[in-house]
């Protein structure tokens, strides 16, 4: 299969391209601008590891930079984008040309020059917006919030609601990619992914908590909370998301033009304190930790049902997160140096 992956130097596009890259048939090409600090060093690692892969410097509206890779292309995985909430409040224009603008520039050209190819776009929980009107409590014992009336998560028949410009902007796109399957008959799938974490994710305070607490407490740094740290995720490990990529490709005549909740699922549903203890207890390190305001739509409890995509798909998630931390944990311990 050709494979080209949009921001495949990004943390869920590097454990994409070395999935993909398993089977020797592939030929895997990435789009990254390096936008997002950190990622030359998962391209050159990739260019070690992966023989022939093409990496392509640009940023995804440069479409004549790898137009023949387009043309060609079994399979797009379109991951490139701007995905921080507190960014895309500073600068919502950057915001809407990265994950809008040239995301459609790229569908466009694709149902211009490559329609039948199978077409995935990474979309986020937050299309659900702040789910406020979902009777939330909170288990003080737990330190964590609860769902009484979703004991097993949320499904896609949830009602979409955008908050705050990255809501707005991975919404607006993600019902784009659903559309140009029903108009134009495109092979396009949509994965509304809960939080994913795993090796070469960046982590900063802004986005990829989990590995951003995971390195301030390996560095013996402070950590600040943002609300009072009972919001619950269901918390994925990277490989088990790439696998639903894959299937969604292998199965892209039975699932084109579907949208599927993806996440850890109830089992792996954890608060942020209770993250943070975890690690605090597996690294055997107490860190100072300070609590400031919430953020805007930031949702209090967010699981994915994953009942339509086990059902569609077959998939279901195959790491407990505390098996998928120590793998994180390992890949930062050897790698601290980039932090
Ligand atoms: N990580 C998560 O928990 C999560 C959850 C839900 C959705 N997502 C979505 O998944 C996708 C991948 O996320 P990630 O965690 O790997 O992020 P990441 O920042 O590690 O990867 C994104 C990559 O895109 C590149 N990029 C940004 N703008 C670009 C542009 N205009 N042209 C070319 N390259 C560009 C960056 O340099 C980076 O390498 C994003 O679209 C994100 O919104 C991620």
């Amino acid at each position: 299969m050709k494979l080209l992956i949009t921001g495949g130097a990004g943390f869920i596009g590097t454990n994409t391209a070395l999935y993909f890259a398993k089977n020797k048939q592939n030929q895997i090409t990435i789009v990254d601008d390096f936008s997002r600090p950190g990622v030359e060093v998962n391209a050159n690692y990739l260019n070690k590891q992966i023989s022939n892969i093409q990496i392509i410097k640009c940023g995804v509206c440069d479409i004549k930079k790898y137009i023949s890779v387009l043309k060609n292309a079994d399979a797009v995985i379109h991951l490139a984008g701007q995905t921080a909430v507190t960014k895309s409040i500073q600068d919502p224009l950057h915001d809407f040309e990265t994950n809008i603008h040239a995301s459609f520039v790229l569908l466009d050209t694709i149902r211009n020059i490559n329609p039948k190819t199978a077409f995935i776009y990474s979309s986020t929980n937050k299309v659900y917006g702040d789910l406020d009107r979902h009777k939330i409590r909170k288990n003080k014992t737990k330190k964590q919030y609860e769902d009484a009336c979703h004991p097993k998560g949320l499904g896609e028949e949830e009602p979409v609601e955008f908050i705050s410009p990255y809501g707005c902007s991975k919404g607006a796109f993600d019902m784009y990619a659903l559309d140009f399957a029903r108009i134009y008959s495109m092979n396009t799938v949509v994965f509304r992914q809960s939080c994913i974490y795993g090796p070469f994710q960046m982590g900063v305070e802004d986005q990829g908590w989990v590995a951003h607490f995971s390195k301030q407490i390996l560095k013996k740094k402070p950590i600040t909370i943002f609300g009072d740290g009972f919001q619950v995720r269901d918390l994925l490990y990277v490989e088990d998301l790439v696998e639903a990529y894959d299937l969604a490709i292998k199965n892209i005549k039975k699932v084109r033009g579907s949208a599927f909740n993806i996440g850890g699922g109830i089992n792996n549903a954890y608060s942020v304190i209770q993250v943070i203890n975890l690690l605090q207890k597996n690294m055997k390190q107490v860190i100072p930790v300070s609590y400031v305001d919430s953020r805007l739509g930031d949702q209090k409890y967010f699981v994915s049902a994953n009942k339509k995509i086990g059902k569609e798909l077959n998939w279901k998630v195959r790491t407990d997160f505390k098996q998928g931390l120590q793998h994180m944990i390992d890949w930062q311990k050897k790698n601290l140096h980039l932090f």
